[in-house]
């Protein structure tokens, strides 16, 4: 496959996957080309980022390039999924294009771009700090090569999990979303530490290391959550306590309804 790679909207997602691979080496800046939007990011990318990249502004002539690019990283928000319009003199037969936006179809990507093999990957934002999480569905007639490549976006900067497309709402919805639902839990028990009498920075970091060494013993001791939760839950204890409160505010189903209402959200971008 081609060495070059066009970005088109180079923000937060689209920074931590090319990044990493521009730090090792993996792809080189000269061939790497993006667009964004405004005069303000141009600017700032050029004047800012480490990696000396092309970078044009969408509405400029030049941007054209990126459509020589054999693959393509689509990292705009899906909204201004109908800005972007695919050139139609396009060369090669073999082009990828590689789609991180939530909720947009491989359909719907087929029908803006029939001129690439269209790729839907959801990844999430851990992926900025190296521990990411990324589903991916492949389209139709993706060779071995273009998966691969695909893989290689993604695979130092996250874990890699393939699917059918139909399960990449519910991944999103429990990989991509939830990293909201646990700042909201951790910032709730916090507040919970500052009701006792806390510092609030002291607080967070108690929840924060707590949370970690939790996930920990989970998995280094392979013991379930239920095993967990009855190994720290004494009869008429503390802990019985606490989740008595949780249990009448039904807090189960508030989580459970709340992965299902982002799933079926994520549908609806379709
Ligand atoms: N944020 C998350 O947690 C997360 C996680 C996983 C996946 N995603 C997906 O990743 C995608 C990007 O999210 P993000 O958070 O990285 O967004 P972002 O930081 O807002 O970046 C969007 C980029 O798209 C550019 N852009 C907008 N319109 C354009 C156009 N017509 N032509 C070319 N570039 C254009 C923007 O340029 P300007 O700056 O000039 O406007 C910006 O560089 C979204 O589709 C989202 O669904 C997000």
């Amino acid at each position: 496959m081609t060495d070059k790679i066009a970005i088109i909207g180079f923000g937060n997602i689209a920074n931590a996957i090319i990044t990493p691979l521009l730090d090792k080496k993996l792809i080189q800046p000269e061939n790497v080309y993006c667009v964004v939007n405004t005069e303000k990011s141009l600017e700032n990318i050029k004047e800012t980022y480490k990696h000396n990249i092309n970078v044009y502004k969408s509405s400029s002539k030049d941007a054209k390039i990126i459509w020589d690019c054999q693959v393509k990283l689509l990292s705009i928000k899906p909204q201004h999924l109908k800005d972007i319009s695919e050139a139609k003199n396009i060369q090669t037969k073999d082009n990828l294009l590689v789609s991180i936006l939530a909720g947009v179809s491989i359909d719907r990507l087929n029908q803006k771009f029939p001129n690439h093999k269209c790729v839907r990957v959801v990844t999430n934002i851990p992926i900025t700090v190296g521990k990411g999480l990324t589903g991916i569905a492949w389209g139709e007639r993706i060779t071995e090569d273009q998966k691969q490549f695909t893989k290689k976006l993604f695979e130092n900067t996250s874990k890699i999990y393939e699917f059918t497309e139909d399960y990449l709402d519910i991944f999103l919805a429990l990989t991509s979303s939830a990293p909201a639902i646990i700042a909201l839990i951790i910032e709730s028990l916090s507040d919970g530490g500052l009701s006792g009498g806390l510092p609030k920075i002291l607080s967070e970091e108690l929840v924060m290391e707590m949370i970690l060494g939790t996930v920990s013993l989970i998995k280094e001791k392979k013991i379930t959550t239920s095993e967990l939760k009855n190994l720290v839950t004494s009869p008429g204890g503390t802990t019985i306590s606490a989740l008595r409160v949780l249990e009448k505010k039904s807090i189960r189903s508030a989580l459970i309804e709340s992965i299902v209402s982002a799933s079926n959200r994520s549908k609806e971008f379709r």
